[in-house]
């Protein structure tokens, strides 16, 4: 794949976000690990252009900083950037390119990352409960996000560093994480996984939300959430 071609891909993943009601207008944001010439970095949507007016050249392109190895194991609020990264482009990158970069920065199974205003996944990241306590293993597909639940970062101003350590922190043995009073998020090995997964969030959050309505699901059993986690480990086509 060349650059153009990996730019062409975050565009028009974009702009199917919408087509498959996980976002709208301009919110959201894509992004996909990209190495230069030696150069550790990641190509990102611009931010606030809508995707259907971006260009090829509008996709900004960003250094990855190695993290601090002092901050391997940090406290909330200390995964701070040694320095700042070389920005590449003629647009701004997204205002939220710190939680895409702190990603590629920790998660070498990030390559690439998708984040919406998922409109289920929105609402259910404003209840107490969820953020509290996230969607929980109401349905074996939760594990898919790789674990026993599906956190909610706690809310943050959006694009800020604050916001890019609580998104690191929720997503500590995840996939995928609910951000309170925001949208969501997923990374996979490629764009089309990650895609895919925030799909799947989204009909987990709007299945769980009929489900409180209903009167609240049964939950699934820690052993069972095992047994699924380790049968996902081999399902593959
Ligand atoms: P950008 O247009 O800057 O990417 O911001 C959109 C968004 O969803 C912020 O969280």
């Amino acid at each position: 794949m060349t650059e153009d071609q990996a730019r062409q891909a975050i565009i028009d993943l974009a702009r199917s976000m919408t087509g498959h009601g996980i976002n709208h207008g301009s919110a959201g944001n894509v992004s996909m690990r990209w190495h230069r010439g030696g150069g550790d970095g990641f190509l990102v949507t611009p931010s606030a252009l809508p995707y259907d007016q971006c260009a090829l050249d509008d996709i900004v392109w960003m250094s990855i900083v190695a993290p601090d190895p002092a901050a391997v194991a940090p406290p909330p609020g200390s995964l701070r950037m040694p320095a700042e990264p070389v920005i590449d482009g003629r647009r701004r990158p997204s205002s939220e390119w710190r939680f895409h970069h702190d990603l590629y920065a920790h998660r070498s199974d990030a390559q690439a990352i998708v984040h919406t205003h998922a409109p289920h996944c929105a609402a259910l990241a404003c209840l107490p409960r969820i953020q509290r306590d996230g969607i929980p293993a109401f349905h074996y597909m939760v594990a898919l996000a790789g674990g026993h639940d599906i956190r909610c970062a706690p809310y943050a101003t959006f694009g800020t560093q604050a916001l890019s350590d609580n998104v690191l922190a929720a997503m500590t043995d995840r996939r995928a994480c609910l951000m309170a009073h925001h949208g969501m998020l997923a990374i996979g090995a490629s764009l089309d996984a990650a895609l895919a997964l925030a799909i799947e969030l989204e009909w987990l959050a709007r299945t769980y939300a009929q489900t409180l309505q209903l009167g609240g699901p049964a939950l699934l059993s820690a052993q069972e959430m095992d047994r699924v986690l380790e049968k996902f480990s081999s399902y593959r086509p």
